[in-house]
């Protein structure tokens, strides 16, 4: 498939955000909690994810949540009696970072997922927010540690390509079948053309070692892919099923970014992405050094 002319390109506005999982790995913390608002360092893992669109240049953000989830949404509204409360006390830089958290008015739309259902039903539940345009998907525990944000890094690849664009890194064969892997075809540059998509293959039928990470920007056709809603690995209705089927039809890569990506779903992910960003935190950073070092 040969890339879209850059006239055909539409600009990617649109983010979807699914915040509807169970989150099973880290009970008992998420028997109440949402796992999206973990913290990593001093911000819960969604506002990690949406200052990482925001980066992107992405205008409206959906969020899919289901029951329990609220907590999200208000995160990212006014606040004003902490507002007035800090201002009062001339807490002026609080303010600020509160500030920082909210979204501008109109910008958050919410759509539902009743059941969790899979990461594949959860985009479809967003399809009317979405509508017939190219948008971005970015799961919150996928955490990217990067000088250019992992996003922004692939809306600047995506203008050039069009079509549809995955995160991709190269895993130890053993764990292929945690992840979505990527059958290769030729790889120029950070882009590797694909042919083929398999969800969770077992190490030995793995056609390679690329997996995606949860990072995607992808075409509306998706969806009359996803409404089929064929189950797939561990009985789920697999996003990786739906692109599969977009291969050959439309310009489908692969992105190697640079930077390092941490699966804060898992508590050992989680830890080394909070020991990552804590050393790179300009206010703690050193000090954070030193109990790393006296722990060795
Ligand atoms: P995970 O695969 O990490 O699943 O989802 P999970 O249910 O959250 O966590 P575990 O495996 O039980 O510990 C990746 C992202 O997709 C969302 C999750 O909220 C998470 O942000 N998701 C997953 C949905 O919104 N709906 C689903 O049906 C499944």
């Amino acid at each position: 498939m040969t890339n879209a002319t850059k006239s055909e390109i539409k600009k990617v506005r649109k983010a979807v955000f699914p915040i509807a999982g169970l989150g099973t790995r880290f009970l008992p913390a998420t028997k109440v909690m949402p796992k999206e608002m973990l913290t990593l360092v001093d911000r819960p893992l969604i506002q990690h994810a949406v200052e990482e669109a925001k980066a992107a240049g992405i205008e409206e953000f959906i969020f899919v949540t289901g029951r329990f989830k609220e907590m999200l949404n208000e995160h990212f509204d006014y606040q004003p009696e902490l507002m007035e409360t800090l201002e009062k006390r001339g807490k002026h830089e609080l303010v600020e970072k509160v500030r920082e958290c909210q979204l501008p008015e109109g910008s958050l739309f919410l759509t539902r997922q009743p059941k969790p259902l899979g990461l594949g039903h959860a985009i479809w539940c967003a399809r009317k927010l979405v509508g017939d345009e190219p948008f971005a998907i970015m799961l919150p525990d996928d955490v990217v540690l990067a000088k250019t944000p992992c996003l922004k890094q692939m809306v600047d690849a995506y203008n050039t390509t069009g079509g549809n664009l995955v995160a991709v890194m190269d895993v130890p064969r053993e764990d292929t079948s945690k992840y979505g892997i990527l059958d290769a075809a030729e790889t120029k540059g950070n882009l590797t053309n694909i042919k083929g998509l398999v969800e969770k293959p077992k190490p030995a039928d793995a056609p390679s070692t690329l997996s995606i990470i949860g990072r995607y920007i992808l075409q509306p056709e998706v969806f009359d892919y996803l409404e089929k809603f064929e189950t797939g690995a561990g009985g789920e209705i697999q996003l990786t099923d739906a692109m599969a089927k977009l291969i050959g039809k439309q310009p489908f890569h692969g992105f190697h970014y640079e930077g390092q990506r941490y699966d804060c779903g898992s508590r050992l992910g989680f830890i080394e992405a909070n020991i990552a960003f804590a050393l790179h935190d300009p206010e703690i950073g050193a000090d954070v050094k030193k109990i790393v070092k006296s722990h060795a």
